[in-house]
């Protein structure tokens, strides 16, 4: 089989930043609370005309004109979301659309903040195979249109934006060597949106008690991911006969700097060996990893030769990672 890796990569934020003190002005909270328990202190919120898809559209140009292609070359558009533009039809068929890729197949992926890892992964096994030469993954999200504002325990710790990678063939050796991912349903309600599917359809009786609005169990989420995170590292890892001597860096979701250091710590690995970028973009959830790799690729962390580790958990409850030899 063909070695397949990230031959463009992108990413896109919506321009309007939203301060921990701008959050302190309309829910009881404070930039001394949100930065010591998140290391937060600034996200991006996207304005009232702009949907998911729009600014997947951004990222995914992006990335194209990284990987000097043009939409028609794309095979396939896998969107990695939580939050999409509509439950129904798929948000990737809106930015294939919007994009102009012709003949080109789409569909959406939702393992909420693990999404971008399983869309990788997803797209990694078609990119490369007959009739998929070149296939798009976007990670994007708007939480700010999915979180309720009187909500002080969420709506502080998420921010919106879209990183997106093209795939295709590249040297032997190089690329995505492999993930791993796996998943617990029986945490599906630590983190949810109650309302909306057909458990409680809308309209429900029960909009008063906000069910239609994201609701996390944040200490079960931090008990979980503390282990979620090394672990997943660890299992990607071992899948593709890799040792953690090796890797040159890891990119974690970009949920909690308190995890992510515990997390480290967990694996034995040094800050330094981690790209962080939380404090300016809050939790983006599916796009959080993407972002974090383009701006690590911008500051000139990521090179060829370089070994990433990308690695997420949230929502499902679901986690993974991949392995990429650049
Ligand atoms: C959310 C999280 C930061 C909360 O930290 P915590 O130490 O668990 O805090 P607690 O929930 O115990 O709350 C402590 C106090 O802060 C309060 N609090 C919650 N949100 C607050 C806010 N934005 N500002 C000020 N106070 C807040 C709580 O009401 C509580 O007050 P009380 O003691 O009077 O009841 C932490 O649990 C966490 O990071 N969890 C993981 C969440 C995550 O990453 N989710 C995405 C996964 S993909």
């Amino acid at each position: 089989m063909a070695s397949v890796g990230i031959i463009g990569l992108g990413s896109y934020v919506p321009p309007h930043e939203m301060s921990n003190e701008d959050w302190a002005k309309i829910v009881e909270t404070s930039d001394e609370w949100i930065t010591s328990k998140t290391g937060m202190k600034r996200r991006r919120i996207a304005d009232k005309e702009t949907n998911t898809s729009d600014l997947a559209v951004e990222a995914c140009k992006n990335a194209l004109d990284d990987a000097g292609l043009s939409p028609d070359d794309i095979d396939l558009v896998i969107l990695a979301t939580s939050s999409p533009d509509v439950p129904l039809s798929s948000t990737a068929g809106i930015i294939q659309e919007k994009l102009g890729c012709s003949d080109c197949g789409a569909f959406d992926i939702n393992a909420v903040c693990a999404g971008w890892v399983y869309a990788l992964d997803v797209g990694a096994r078609f990119a490369g195979t007959p009739g998929y030469g070149k296939v798009l993954v976007v990670g994007s999200e708007i939480y700010s249109r999915i979180l309720n504002w009187q909500d002080r325990t969420t709506c502080v710790l998420f921010g919106d934006g879209a990183g997106a990678a093209v795939l295709g063939e590249v040297e032997d050796g190089k690329g995505i060597l492999g993930s791993w991912l796996t998943s617990d349903g029986s945490g599906s309600g630590v983190i949810e949106i109650p309302a909306g599917g057909v458990r409680v359809p809308i309209p429900s009786d029960n909009f008063e008690e906000g069910m239609q609005y994201f609701h996390m169990d944040g200490r079960a989420v931090w008990n979980f991911a503390i282990e979620a995170f090394p672990q997943a590292v660890l299992s990607a890892l071992e899948r593709v006969g890799k040792s953690l001597d090796e890797v040159d860096l890891v990119i974690p979701h970009q949920a909690n700097i308190n995890i992510i250091k515990t997390g480290m710590e967990k694996l034995g690995l040094p800050m330094e060996k981690t790209f962080t970028n939380l404090h300016n973009y809050g939790n983006t959830a599916g796009a959080s990893v993407p972002i974090a790799m383009r701006e690590a690729m911008d500051e000139g962390l990521i090179r060829p030769g370089t070994l990433v580790v990308t690695a997420a958990f949230g929502g499902g409850l679901a986690w993974g990672a991949n392995v990429i030899q650049f």
